[in-house]
């Protein structure tokens, strides 16, 4: 059976963040995520990230949802799209949750949380500490690849996992395309068993693209088969049928390395 992805993060409903900016390119973005092989995406628009979040977040986020279906069904393109967020960290996101300005992947209890790249790690320790206040919210780390502490002390990811998060990394992360800090990070973490899923993190039609294929073969040529169909469908479809997962049997420390 060929095997098919279910992309967790994507910025593809149009004029919301600076993801897709129409129309045509979130169509064009559906089109290459159902060829090459996507059978569900979340749209996960950047939320409280340049603005204050708001109730309007969730209404624009759900009435997008609602219009592309619609538009996927009319271009027969076979896709299904699910309502997320992608989180930007704030001191006050417990106040957030609690208010249910914030929600998560399919209004799950997976919530993809991002952070500023020179966040501070006491920083990060401390909003992931916020979300667990909550009984059952899963913190899940966009991109943890990314951020300048992770990339000089991985380790610190393994304890956050212990502590009961999950982690998402960037497909073009692996491939490099962010620079060699990000690959090599993500490799680190691929080899300790430190990565819960890989999605695209798609921006547009032409250079964030939502294709999966190539993280898929990249991961089950290095990893074999059965981790890439984990990464990129199995622990996935978890998160947006909000079922448990528990990865923590996985999970090793990433032994110290120098970038330099
Ligand atoms: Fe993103």
């Amino acid at each position: 059976m060929k095997p098919y992805y279910i992309d967790i993060h994507t910025h593809i409903l149009p004029g919301l963040d600076d993801g897709s900016q129409d129309e045509e390119t979130t169509l064009q973005m559906a089109e290459i995520a159902a060829g090459n092989g996507t059978k569900c995406l979340v749209c996960t628009k950047h939320t409280d990230m340049t603005e204050p979040v708001s109730r309007e977040d969730g209404r624009l986020i759900r009435d997008g949802v609602r219009w592309l279906r619609e538009e996927l069904q009319r271009e027969r393109i076979p896709l299904q799209v699910l309502p997320g967020m992608e989180i930007m960290a704030s001191e006050d996101i417990r106040w957030k949750i609690r208010e249910e300005l914030l929600f998560g992947l399919n209004d799950s209890r997976y919530f993809l949380v991002e952070f500023p790249f020179d966040a501070p790690e006491d920083y990060i320790s401390f909003i992931l500490d916020e979300i667990h206040t909550f009984d059952g919210l899963v913190p899940v780390i966009a991109h943890p690849e990314r951020y300048y502490c992770v990339q000089e002390r991985p380790e610190r990811i393994y304890q956050w996992v212990m502590e009961g998060c999950l982690t998402q990394c960037n497909r073009a992360s692996l491939e490099g395309k962010f620079g060699g800090r990000e690959e090599i990070t993500a490799q680190r973490l691929m080899d300790a068993n430190l990565v819960t899923c890989i999605a695209s993190d798609a921006h547009s039609s032409r250079q964030r693209t939502p294709r999966l294929e190539g993280g898929y073969r990249q991961i089950a040529s290095r990893y074999g088969e059965w981790t890439a169909d984990l990464l990129l469908r199995g622990h996935p479809e978890r998160m947006i049928r909000n079922e448990p997962l528990e990865v923590r049997g996985y999970a090793r420390p990433v032994a110290p390395f120098s970038m330099e």
